[in-house]
């Protein structure tokens, strides 16, 4: 695997390199920050510094507090667990390929995620560019219909219930004909879809059911691997990941997402 998306922290370009690397390959890492050694305030702080050079970082509460802009990914314990309706940032395991935020208006450029402790049996990162999947859908006559249904019709996107209480739905296209852009979450897109059944059609549906098993399926998936201290940085506008299986309980990630 090429290596080039390894960036080093003592660069003294390192964001303009962090933009273009994420432009070309799709995400990086930066590696040698060294916040291992940091309390967990000082380590935010130091963080939410170094990430404002990128852009905007959202408040998921719209405070000041660094605890609203950074979220741990973590397994919450065994009582948490069975108690809540967890997420999966908040349980073990594999998530599917999807975006971030893909039932809010604007979704953010970047998904950033700083490595506290990686577990000992997987949890990798995958990645998938959207060019990949429109070159895909594009080579037969079939996918290139539903690239055009996908591209001119909008899809209902229903917010999950751990995200908004109020849960709304938001209508938008999930491929972009003009740009990369991608917004999907397939859990998302079927809830928005059952609750709007009227409105979407059944060629709509199809487009879908197509899309989804190509990216299931697709060769065109990356996967990387990170170590402790790490900062990884994804494209979430022009891409798709997700985090392969593990077990591991004591995996412990931070999460942040910025608009430019
Ligand atoms: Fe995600």
């Amino acid at each position: 695997m090429s290596r080039n998306f390894i960036l080093f922290a003592t660069s003294n370009d390192i964001v303009a390199e962090i933009r273009k690397t994420v432009s070309n390959v799709g995400y990086c890492i930066v590696r040698g920050l060294n916040l291992g050694n940091f309390g967990e305030t000082e380590r935010n702080q130091k963080l939410f510094d170094f990430l404002s050079q990128l852009g905007k970082l959202t408040n998921h509460k719209n405070d000041d507090e660094l605890k609203s802009t950074f979220w741990d990914i973590k397994y919450r314990g065994d009582d948490y667990a069975s108690n809540n309706d967890i997420t999966f940032s908040e349980d073990v395991g594999e998530c599917p390929l999807h975006s971030d935020s893909s039932f809010s208006e604007n979704p953010e450029q970047y998904l950033v995620m700083y490595v506290v402790k990686t577990a000992n049996d997987g949890g990798n990162s995958l990645f998938l560019k959207s060019s990949d999947i429109v070159k895909e859908l594009s080579k037969t006559d079939i996918g290139s219909q539903y690239l055009h249904i996908l591209t001119n019709n909008q899809y209902p996107f229903k917010t999950p219930k751990s995200f908004d209480d109020k849960q709304g739905v938001i209508w938008g296209n999930i491929l972009s004909a003009n740009t990369p852009m991608i917004r999907f979450r397939d859990d998302c897109l079927y809830k928005g879809i059952s609750e709007n059944q009227e409105k979407v059609t059944q060629e709509m549906l199809d487009a879908l059911d197509y899309l989804v098993n190509l990216i299931k399926n697709s060769n065109d998936i990356q996967e990387f691997s990170a170590q402790d201290d790490d900062l990884i940085i994804v494209d979430n506008a022009n891409g798709l990941h997700a985090r392969t299986d593990y077990t591991d309980k004591s995996r412990h990630y931070i999460r942040a997402r910025i608009s430019i």
